[in-house]
C-alpha cells in the first residue's frame, strides 16, 4: 500500500490532476501540497527538509519547481534520507519536464503504428525555456534517424545543452528562425508551445509562428499536430472545435494520465503484474 506526495511549487492542471489521478487508479494514498502558503515553507522551511519529510509519510515525491537544477537536487536528498524512497521529476524550471517527455513519445508512437525510429518533428515556439521540448528531443535522440526542427525566433532558440546533447546521440537538427509555413509540410509532427513568458521577456507574439488552417492543410495527411498545453495565442482559435484528427493535443492530454499509471507500476515494480493481470482478463473475456 504506497502512498504519493505531489508536491507542486509552481503552478500545473493537467500534471497534477493526472498524477493525482494515476495514484488513484493504482489504490495509492495521495496529498498534495500546492499552496506553500499553507506549508511550513511559510515558516521558511528549506525544500530539502520538505522533501525528507515527505519521505517520512510517502514512498514517493512527484515534484515540480521553478529551479532548473531541483531534479538533481530532488534525487539527492531522496538518496541521502535513508528511506525507500522516490523522486519523480514533474518539471524543474526552464530545464526539464521527463514525464511529459515521456507522454509525448507515446502520442508519437500510437500515431505511427509504435514507431519512433525515423520521425521528423518540427518544435515551434519558446525551444529555448520549454521543457517538455528539451525532454522530447532528448528521448527522441535515443531513437534512429530523428530529424529535429528548431522553429523559434533567434532569442528563443535551443540551449546549448539541448543541442549539444541531441547531436552526440546522431540527431540532424536545423534551426529556423523564420517562422513555420515552410517547415510544416516537411514534418511528421508539429510540436507547437507557448512563450514562456513567467521566465521574462516574450512580448507581442510573432505571426509567423502561429498554427492555423493554412498550417494544418500545409501538413503531410499522415502528420500530427501536438501541443503539451496550455495553449495561448500559438494556436489560432479557429481550430478549438475543429474535427481534423491531425489534431492531436486533447489526446496527448488523455495520454498522460495511462502515461503516469505505467511510471508510478514501473517504480513500483508491479508492471509486470499488471500486464499478466491484462492478459489474463482477456483471455477470460475472448
Ligand atoms: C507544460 C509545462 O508546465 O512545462 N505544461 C504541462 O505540464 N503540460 C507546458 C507549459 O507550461 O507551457
Amino acid at each position: 500500500y504506497k502512498a504519493a506526495l505531489n508536491f507542486f511549487k509552481q503552478p500545473s492542471s493537467r500534471t497534477l490532476t493526472s498524477f493525482f489521478r494515476a495514484e488513484g487508479i493504482l489504490g495509492m494514498d495521495r496529498f498534495n501540497v500546492q499552496d506553500i502558503t499553507t506549508s511550513s515553507q511559510f515558516k521558511g522551511e528549506s525544500d530539502a527538509d520538505s522533501l525528507r519529510t515527505a519521505s517520512s509519510y510517502a514512498d514517493v515525491v512527484v515534484a515540480r519547481h521553478p529551479s532548473v537544477d531541483f531534479d538533481l537536487f530532488g534525487v539527492y536528498v531522496a538518496t541521502m534520507c535513508g528511506r525507500d524512497f522516490r523522486y519523480v521529476n514533474a518539471g524543474s524550471g526552464p530545464g526539464e519536464h521527463p514525464t511529459q517527455g515521456l507522454l509525448d513519445a507515446y502520442t508519437i508512437s500510437e500515431s505511427f503504428t509504435g514507431e519512433l525510429d525515423g520521425r521528423s518533428i518540427a518544435f515551434v515556439g519558446d525551444c529555448l525555456r520549454g521543457r517538455t521540448v528539451h525532454s522530447l528531443a532528448k528521448i527522441l535522440s535515443l531513437y534512429e534517424c530523428t530529424e529535429i526542427y528548431f522553429v523559434a525566433p533567434e532569442e528563443l532558440q535551443i540551449d546549448q545543452e539541448t543541442e549539444d546533447y541531441v547531436t552526440e546521440r546522431g540527431v540532424t537538427i536545423h534551426k529556423i528562425t523564420d517562422g513555420l509555413r515552410d517547415i510544416a509540410p516537411l514534418v511528421d509532427v508539429v510540436y507547437m508551445t507557448r512563450i514562456q513568458n513567467e521566465h521574462g521577456g516574450g512580448g507581442e507574439y510573432d505571426p509567423r509562428f502561429i498554427f492555423d488552417q493554412d498550417t494544418l492543410d500545409s501538413m503531410k495527411e499522415e502528420a500530427i499536430e501536438m501541443h503539451p498545453l496550455p495553449k495561448r495565442e500559438e494556436i489560432s482559435p479557429d481550430l478549438d472545435y475543429s474535427k481534423d484528427p491531425r489534431l492531436m493535443h486533447w489526446r496527448e492530454m488523455r495520454n498522460g494520465m495511462w502515461t503516469r499509471v505505467a511510471i508510478m507500476s514501473y517504480l513500483f515494480g508491479v508492471d509486470d503484474r499488471i500486464r499478466q493481470e491484462y492478459d489474463r482478463l482477456e483471455n477470460v473475456i475472448r
